[in-house]
């Protein structure tokens, strides 16, 4: 697996793969790599010739900076799972390199965008298009995978492509869970043992099934801090902060 950093270096290689007609899969990540990204790299290996990985922990999608400052990075563990994987190159741009116009240029949706995560976390979805857009105009991919665990985000990347005529496939991946239910997360590292333990009693509980009400309801009863649980396109989606740790979920409604 070829490590990159520069997008020049990027370009170098993407055009020997266009020159040999091979197909291209990528997976962009923030990084701390585990079995949710895993299930997606795996399908890209499986669907093409070709497969990239970013991975970029992307300041502007953070609107706390003790979020970022503590979103954990591991490039070197990173590097040999994904190597394990087969994957052909695996993409590391600085923040610097990927904003040249120090973010004077950026996608801002109008809807969606601003509500649920987005009325949480005010311009975080601006910064995810920005970079998924700059991203997929460097990697020029024939298909992206994303997970359903951010189904918000799934929604406006994939109504941003569409939007703006992006030439990739966007395919979304199922939900990877732990085995107590919990679903899989980088942030999950930062639990205490207790938070950890209430964690997965908040996926339980959403998993539980019910009404949007009688779910509401049960997380109430369990003491959850609840940023929001809301039904879109017949999912219920809901974020709640455990230990100091913002996690969010969906689930078929
Ligand atoms: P990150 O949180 O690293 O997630 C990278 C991809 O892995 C996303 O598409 C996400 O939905 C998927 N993923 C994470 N946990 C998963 C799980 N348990 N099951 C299935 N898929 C899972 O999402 C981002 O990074 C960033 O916003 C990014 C798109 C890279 C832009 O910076």
């Amino acid at each position: 697996m070829i490590l990159v950093r520069s997008p020049d270096e990027w370009r170098q290689l993407r055009q020997g793969w266009a020159d040999a007609d091979e197909s291209v899969g990528f997976v962009p990540t923030m990084g701390a790599l585990h079995e949710g990204h895993l299930s997606l790299v795996r399908r890209s290996v499986a669907e093409n010739d070709r497969t990239a990985v970013s991975v970029l922990v992307n300041p502007t999608q953070f609107d706390e900076k003790t979020d970022l400052d503590a979103y954990p990075r591991d490039l070197d563990r990173d590097r040999e799972m994904l190597s394990a994987e087969g994957v052909d190159a695996l993409f590391a741009p600085t923040p610097e390199a990927i904003y040249p116009d120090g973010y004077r240029y950026r996608v801002t949706e109008d809807e969606g965008s601003r509500e649920l995560e987005g009325a949480h976390r005010p311009g975080h979805f601006d910064g995810v298009l920005t970079v998924v857009l700059k991203l997929l105009m460097l990697v020029r991919p024939d298909r992206a995978y994303f997970g359903e665990k951010d189904w918000q985000q799934l929604q406006l990347v994939r109504g941003m492509v569409d939007a703006l005529f992006v030439d990739t496939e966007i395919v979304g991946c199922p939900i990877v869970r732990e085995e107590d239910g919990l679903a899989m997360s980088s942030r999950n590292v930062r639990l205490d043992p207790e938070s950890r333990r209430r964690a997965a009693e908040f996926a339980a509980a959403l998993r539980a099934g019910g009404a949007p009400d009688e779910v509401r309801d049960r997380l109430e009863a369990a003491g959850f801090d609840l940023d929001y649980l809301e039904s879109r396109d017949g999912r219920l989606l809901a974020a709640v902060r455990i230990g100091g740790v913002r996690l969010i979920d969906n689930v078929r409604e």
